[in-house]
């Protein structure tokens, strides 16, 4: 039987990655009907909205979508789509998988992290205020459901994915009342999994290990601002955002999504690189029940990278269709 998915190709490369995923999918034999929407910019001007409301309606019914990036105006403008995305469908756990590739120069041999992030909270939240002309302010919102739900995913997702650390990483030295409490609430959630060992470590200082030697990480949990920096942080480690998928999981729906954007400097030019979003449709795959064409795909991708293809962010001449056609070809 097939799937029914709603796919949201984006702004910048969005479209062009999005193809290339799609026609990687249909090259695995995966049976699937998208339901295509636009939101983000391009929408905007045509439509009032960055995010119509059949986007959301869409995802609800579906209950998965793959996403490209979409832009947001920095300082001014709409609030980014993306947030509101995650906060309306309740997304809240944002897993970052950062994994080396054969034949990209990693820092470190053998990366290998798991980044699982608060996705709805934090200074995410939007609540931000002019106290008066020259004083703003914006709130850190942080809930004990909130701490409780994403330390309970971190540790369930590691004891599934036979993990052996997670690593909270916070700032509750000087946040003593919001990461204070994510602290606490890790470390009851901790006590329920004897088999996984519990770390901690403040964000500064986990920042500069991640730099000094990543391969001490395993699973971090964390919250919603920190996990972006970090995630970022770590795909640098492995090569680059070209390569670094990611998924957007709530009780009810799961956007899956590259964690890098729109890429304005190259966007328009078959320049692209798709293996990022590919490796979130993998996570998709594996997500909807269908990973024996996930690990294909996956297993074709490591067989790609050992050849000399490189797209020009991994300082290569492949096109983003060329690089797809070699995937597709090396799928089917
Ligand atoms: P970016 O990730 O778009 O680009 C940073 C650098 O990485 C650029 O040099 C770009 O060419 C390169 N790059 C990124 N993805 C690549 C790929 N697949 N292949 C080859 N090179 C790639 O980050 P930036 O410039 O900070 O953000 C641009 C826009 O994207 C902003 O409006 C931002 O808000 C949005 N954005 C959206 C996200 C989303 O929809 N989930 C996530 C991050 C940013």
């Amino acid at each position: 039987m097939g799937h029914t998915i709603t796919l949201i190709p984006g702004d910048g490369i969005g479209p062009e990655v999005a193809a290339a995923t799609q026609r990687v999918l249909a090259a695995a034999g995966v049976r699937i009907d998208w339901e295509t929407h636009d939101a983000g910019a391009a929408v905007a001007e045509k439509r009032g909205t960055t995010l119509p409301n059949e986007v959301l309606d869409s995802v609800r019914k579906n209950k998965v979508a793959l996403k490209g990036p979409i832009g947001t105006p920095i300082g001014k403008g709409f609030r980014s789509v993306n947030v509101t995305l995650r906060q309306a469908l309740d997304l809240y756990a944002n897993v970052r998988p950062v994994r080396s590739l054969p034949g990209v120069e990693p820092r470190f041999e053998g990366t290998d992290i798991v980044i699982v992030r608060e996705n709805t909270e934090d200074l995410y939240a939007g609540l931000e205020l002019m106290i008066m002309p020259g004083i703003a302010q914006s709130i850190k919102l942080i809930t004990e459901k909130g701490c409780l739900r994403i330390c309970e995913y971190a540790f369930l997702y590691a004891e599934r994915m036979s993990r052996k650390r997670v690593t909270a990483v916070h700032k509750a030295n000087i946040m003593k009342l919001s990461d204070g409490m994510f602290l606490e609430v890790f470390r009851k959630v901790a006590l329920s999994y004897p088999k996984i060992e519990p770390a901690e470590m403040i964000v500064d200082a986990a920042a500069m290990n991640m730099v000094r030697n990543a391969n001490r990480l395993d699973v971090i949990v964390t919250e919603n601002l920190y996990g972006d920096i970090l995630s970022d942080l770590a795909a640098g480690l492995v090569g680059g955002l070209g390569i670094v998928p990611g998924a957007n999981i709530g009780k009810d729906a799961a956007v899956f999504e590259a964690v890098h954007g729109t890429a304005p400097d190259i966007a328009g030019k078959g320049v692209a690189n798709p293996t990022a979003l590919i490796q979130s449709a993998v996570m998709m795959l594996h997500h909807i029940g269908e990973s024996t064409a996930g690990d294909r795909i996956e297993n074709a991708l490591i067989a790609l990278y050992r050849t000399e293809m490189r797209t020009g962010d991994l300082g290569g001449r492949t096109t983003t269709d060329e690089f797809t056609d070699a995937l597709c070809k090396r799928v089917s």
